[in-house]
């Protein structure tokens, strides 16, 4: 089994519908500056910039040589078709996309995304050898009502469990509860740490003791570095990765923190 020590951690930036081309080109641009003075070595950075930005943001990742890959917000669970706004995963992997958030709480709750759509456009990332970046998380109800293990359980298993185990091995996941999400209320150190055993567990269930999974809800520059040591493997980061300080900050929060596996 993998070293803790040999692990690597990935923070994915959402910028969620934020930024338009120019803005997009203009924040990698700053990445890249940062990252180029003062480099990572332990952490995997990924950008999940608007759909329309993935072409300009792509053509700036590569020309000048930036060290992040490219992940899309939402994928269609369908190939091509009558799907008016909707984007297909080909589209996508054509300008360079190689990662896919599948589930995202905003698309489950306001463009009701089902666990069944869920688990079929995770299945369609993976059997085209693709990434999937599958969130999960409870709302405040769900929480309060104590009973966000089993729901949390749910969700995984219904995205998990059509795949084969090697698929599996192609996804990540990221622990998001809907109540820290944009709200400026992460949360605490301590529900981070038992949430994050609790889907340990049930990913071992599911044949998948190694796979990382990351936390998700008002991830900033100031709790970055106590969070991580919450038995995660990395950030999915929102409002904090619109302003290239704060997201280079969440980044070395987590790689100083690998450092000192080593
Ligand atoms: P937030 O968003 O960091 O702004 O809370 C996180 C997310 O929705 O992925």
């Amino acid at each position: 089994m993998e070293l803790v020590s040999e692990r690597r951690a990935l923070v994915v930036g959402n910028w969620k519908m934020n930024l338009d081309f120019v803005e997009a080109v203009h924040l990698t641009q700053q990445i890249g500056v940062l990252l180029r003075h003062n480099p990572v070595a332990h952490v995997d950075v990924a950008l999940a910039p608007p759909f329309v930005d993935l072409r300009s943001v792509s053509s700036v990742v590569d020309s000048e040589r930036i060290p992040v890959s490219l992940c899309a917000q939402h994928v269609n669970a369908n190939e091509a078709g009558p799907h008016t706004g909707e984007i297909s995963l080909s589209m996508l992997t054509r300008v360079g996309v190689t990662t896919f958030i599948v589930g995202h709480s905003e698309r489950r709750t306001h463009y009701a995304m089902d666990d069944d759509t869920v688990a079929r456009t995770l299945t369609h990332v993976v059997r085209a050898g693709q990434r999937g970046l599958l969130c999960v998380g409870e709302d405040l109800v769900v929480r309060e009502a104590s009973e966000y293990e089993s729901f949390v359980a749910t969700q995984l298993e219904s995205a998990l469990r059509p795949l084969s185990v090697a698929q599996r091995e192609l996804v990540t996941v990221a622990y998001e509860p809907i109540w820290a999400i944009g709200t400026g209320r992460s949360a605490t150190s301590e529900e981070v740490n038992l949430a994050t055993a609790h889907l340990r567990r049930v990913l071992a269930s599911l044949e998948m003791p190694t796979t990382r999974v990351l936390y998700g809800g008002s991830v900033n520059a100031d709790n970055a570095s106590e969070l991580i040591h919450q038995g995660i493997d990395g950030f999915l980061v929102g409002g904090a990765s619109l302003k290239a300080e704060s997201f280079l900050a969440i980044i070395h929060a987590v790689d100083g923190c690998y450092a000192e596996l080593r």
